[in-house]
């Protein structure tokens, strides 16, 4: 694993002081001068603003008040981003968040400093001149545990970006999954690997269709944390695309400069790692379960072409009309796996469709599911709260109408419309028994969208995003 350069987030007084506030009269350290000045530097926008005491630097946030909580604490994060910007430039080290408003606004903005503080210096020869300068972000008023939290779900997102980033010259398969397993020893989830030949024994033909055309062997990677007082007696799985890189295979990606950034195709499976980290370090008791299939799609030697009928690890069949489809072949052997946990909830996370990032863009995950509407639900607040927002979508059995195949029982290809939702249905087929056609509860997260940044957007970044890592963790911590 590479290092992560972020702050660690501490309960030490620092001298450099934020002060969150929601009224600049209330502060009684400042003097009437310093009190005009701050609120003339808000009303302008400048919120926080910032004060040089000489000895140490003073910045000032106001909250509004007005705006529903959610929202106050998507502003602290953003506008954390900013001070980050503003900390590093005047290059210094710590700085202390207090302030007499409500624990949560304190806690997002620690976690938006922490967030704003992250790089990917790992291919730089100057690395060690771009470093930032925070090292250490104190915040008062946590409790141990609310702190131990904090540092769980910040890290493990950067965990998450790091693996996006990562380009396939270093993040093959087989580097991921040993990526993952010393991972895991230091977050404390078990991983046990599946090479090649246990691929194939467990006849997944998805994942083996797509790795025909690349040089390097798939994995499928089995993540478990499952503590002595879990609650659940039936694990939640997590299923995570890990596409390691996607040249759209022979139907060569057709959109200009698109492959420049498939290296975040695996970025689905990088948020179930993430999550995995973030539920483990914080030892919540709950029994889950990450499933990650792992391969590049590329077009080389024996590469699988339109018109292949592929042979499932369900025993179902799925004529192949684009390689370019790739993620639902991988994924759907992985759902299918997961039907020997009887699993309480699936939820699986991928940058699976353009029509997903087509239809909502950057700004929040498209969500789809047969699980009961309570627990969709339950997952839409978690994204509200962290502000990884879901646009949930219709998954009606209509949709399927689209997939039918003239020579096998699916085609890996919808219609030219709504490619997101049948994209989805496709997936679901593989929750079921085949013959019942009785499946467990399904959540399927579309991450094609927001998981990527072509320009730098706050305290989410530039290029890895780690999207839907914070969602879950929030979803497990108060299921
Ligand atoms: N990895 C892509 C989807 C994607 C697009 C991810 C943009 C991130 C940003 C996926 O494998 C893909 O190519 N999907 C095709 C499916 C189509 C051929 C049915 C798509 O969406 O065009
Ligand atoms: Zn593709
Ligand atoms: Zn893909």
């Amino acid at each position: 694993m590479n290092t992560i350069y972020t702050a660690s987030i501490t309960k030490e007084k620092k001298s450099n002081q934020i002060i969150l506030c929601s009224s600049v009269d209330e502060l009684s350290s400042l003097s009437s001068e310093e009190k005009k000045y701050v609120s003339e530097q808000i009303e302008n926008k400048n919120n926080p603003a910032h004060i040089n005491k000489l000895s140490y630097n003073l910045f000032i946030y106001k909250i509004d008040t007005s705006d529903n909580e959610n929202l106050v604490w998507e502003k602290a994060r953003i506008s954390a981003s900013g001070v980050c910007g503003t900390i590093n430039k005047l290059k210094l080290k710590d700085v202390s968040i207090s302030g007499s408003v409500d624990k949560g606004v304190l806690t997002a903005f620690a976690e938006g400093l922490g967030l704003s503080n992250y790089q990917f210096l790992k291919y730089f020869s100057d690395a060690d001149e771009r470093r930032n300068s925070l090292e250490t972000i104190n915040i008062n008023g946590l409790t141990e545990n609310e702190l131990n939290d904090l540092n769980a779900v910040v890290s493990s997102t950067l965990v998450a970006r790091d693996f996006v980033n990562e380009p396939l010259s270093y993040l093959t398969a087989e580097q991921y999954a040993h990526d993952i397993l010393e991972l895991g020893e230091d977050a404390g989830f078990s991983v046990d690997v599946f090479n090649k030949t246990k691929i194939q024994a467990l006849k997944m033909g998805g994942l083996l269709a797509v790795n025909l055309g690349s040089p390097n062997p798939p994995t499928f990677s089995i993540l478990e944390w499952k503590p002595e007082n879990a609650t659940n007696s039936k694990p939640f799985v997590l299923v995570g695309k890990g596409v390691v890189y996607d040249t759209g295979g022979v139907s060569l990606k057709p959109t200009a400069n698109s492959m420049d950034y498939m290296k975040c195709d695996m970025g689905g499976s990088a948020t179930v790692v993430g999550a995995m980290a973030a539920i483990s370090k914080a030892k919540l008791p709950i029994h889950v379960i990450g499933l990650i299939p792992a391969t590049e799609n590329r077009p080389g030697g024996n590469a699988y072409v339109p018109g292949d009928v592929i042979y499932m690890h369900n025993g179902m069949t799925v004529e192949v009309l684009n390689t370019d489809a790739e993620g639902r072949m991988i994924l759907a052997d992985a759902l299918s796996y997961a039907r020997k946990y009887d699993p309480e909830l699936v939820i699986d996370v991928a940058t699976l469709t353009g029509s997903a990032a087509r239809a909502i863009g950057d700004k929040a995950i498209v969500s789809m599911g047969n699980a009961s509407q309570k627990v969709q639900d339950k997952l839409i607040e978690s994204g509200y709260r962290t502000y990884e927002r879901l646009a949930q979508f219709p998954f009606w059995d209509e949709y399927q109408e689209d997939l039918k195949s003239n020579v096998a029982d699916l085609k890996n290809l919808g219609g030219p419309e709504a490619g997101m939702i049948t994209a989805g249905k496709f997936l679901e087929y593989f929750t079921q028994d085949t013959e019942t056609k009785k499946g467990y509860p399904y959540i399927h997260l579309d991450i094609a969208g927001p998981a990527y940044n072509h320009a730098k957007k706050n305290y989410r970044g530039i290029e890895g995003t780690g999207v839907g890592v914070r969602t879950l963790f929030d979803f497990f911590k108060n299921i």
